[in-house]
């Protein structure tokens, strides 16, 4: 194999996970078709409520060997509520995949596609195009406190916010970089040092730091409340957004649904020094109520396999998935009926894996 060959560890998981996973293959074979990469698929069965009503657990004891040395998971989505509690299914699978692979770095994209109708008037695409970068393993989410006197009139519960300089330089490291390859070199934090007094301004302080290591890139910060509402109202304004757990987590949500359907969203759970394994998804879950019918949209599972091919260094293939999804999402014949269309998901993955092998 040729230095750009890459062992991926394919996890379908539940549901449409089945359904959309092979037309992300499907791209990913023409990427190497048309480009200077190669790919070899690992199938793992795995992380799926199949697997947990078998053997009774989501994954084998040895999940970490299996796919610890891979280059990237490619993972479809987990879940079935009929047969498997979420709490069991997530936890026992997702979760421990992006904690024991230290995937510190959560990534999603807010880009308006053409042929996606914003819920925001009167934008176009083009207008929005920007990065969410959440912090994903400290901060709010911390398990650190507890309650006292419970049942009693002096009840009382903590729960703490955690943040280390180690955490918080490395994401905003991340997003920094990111920032400085992208053309806007334009980077905003997500604060709200006015009223949590003690751990925002810390960060904001790391981030005035970290700045000076990136004279060329313009940064702003706003508040949260005030940033949700510019989100909603300026998408325009924004290039690389940086935030900790808890406001990344609703602004990760927010940008996406500001630029149109769950069915196009991916996202990327990154551990930047390629320690371990980074894990590329679709933003959506298992659909249980459209699962089986051939009908998903396959876009967040294409899109995160071009998030995949920009973490493996190949920004060119990355570009050309994501313009080969515009120019097929451009066509109505090709939309799925979560966009008003008619299409099922092999036709649209084989469109936009025919819109890449064109140009080759
Ligand atoms: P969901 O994302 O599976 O579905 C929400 C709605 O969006 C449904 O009406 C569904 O039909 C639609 N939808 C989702 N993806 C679509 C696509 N590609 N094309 C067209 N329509 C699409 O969320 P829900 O129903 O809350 O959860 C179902 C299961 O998925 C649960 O077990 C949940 O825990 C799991 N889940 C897993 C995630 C993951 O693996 N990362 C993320 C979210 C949910
Ligand atoms: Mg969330």
């Amino acid at each position: 194999m040729t230095r750009n060959a890459y062992r991926i560890a394919v996890i379908p998981g539940d549901g449409i996970g089945k359904e959309v996973i092979p037309e992300g293959l499907r791209v990913l074979e023409a990427v190497a078709q048309r480009f200077d990469c190669a790919f070899a698929f690992d199938h793992f069965d795995f992380a799926s409520c199949d697997y947990y009503q078998k053997h009774g657990q989501m994954m084998p004891d040895d999940w970490k060997e299996q796919i610890g040395g891979h280059d990237a998971i490619f993972f479809g989505a987990v879940g079935w509520p009929e047969t498997v509690p979420d709490h069991i299914s997530l936890w026992g699978s997702l979760i421990q995949f992006r904690r024991e692979f230290d995937q510190y770095v959560n990534l999603r994209p807010a880009k308006l596609m053409p042929g996606v109708t914003s819920p925001l008037a009167g934008r176009a695409p083009g207008e929005i195009d920007f990065m969410i970068v959440r912090e994903n393993t400290e901060g709010e989410y911390s398990s650190i406190g507890g309650r006292i006197f419970e049942g009693t009139e002096r009840e009382t519960v903590i729960q703490e916010t955690v943040m280390t300089r180690t955490g918080v330089d490395r994401i905003l490291k991340f997003a920094f970089e990111l920032a400085q390859r992208r053309e806007a070199k334009h980077l905003t934090s997500a604060t709200k040092s006015n009223g949590i007094s003690i751990s925002m301004p810390y960060w904001d302080e790391r981030v005035e730091k970290m700045a000076t290591a990136y004279p060329n890139i313009r940064w702003d910060k706003f508040h949260i409340d005030i940033l949700a509402a510019h989100f909603v109202q300026h998408p325009d304004w924004f290039d690389v957004v940086v935030a900790s757990n808890l406001f990344g987590d609703i602004l990760s949500d927010l940008g996406p649904a500001c630029t149109g359907t769950i069915g196009i969203a991916p996202a990327a759970n990154i551990n930047p020094e390629r320690r371990f394994p980074s894990l590329f998804e679709p933003v959506h879950g298992s659909a249980p109520d459209i699962a089986g019918k051939g009908i998903a949209n396959p876009v967040g599972q294409i899109w995160a396999a071009a998030m995949m091919l920009d973490h493996l260094g190949h920004t060119e293939a990355s570009v050309a998935v994501v313009e080969a999804i515009e120019a097929v999402l451009a066509q109505e014949e090709f939309r799925t009926p979560d966009l008003g269309g008619a299409s099922d998901t092999g036709s649209c993955g084989r469109a936009i894996a025919g819109a890449i092998l064109e140009k080759r």
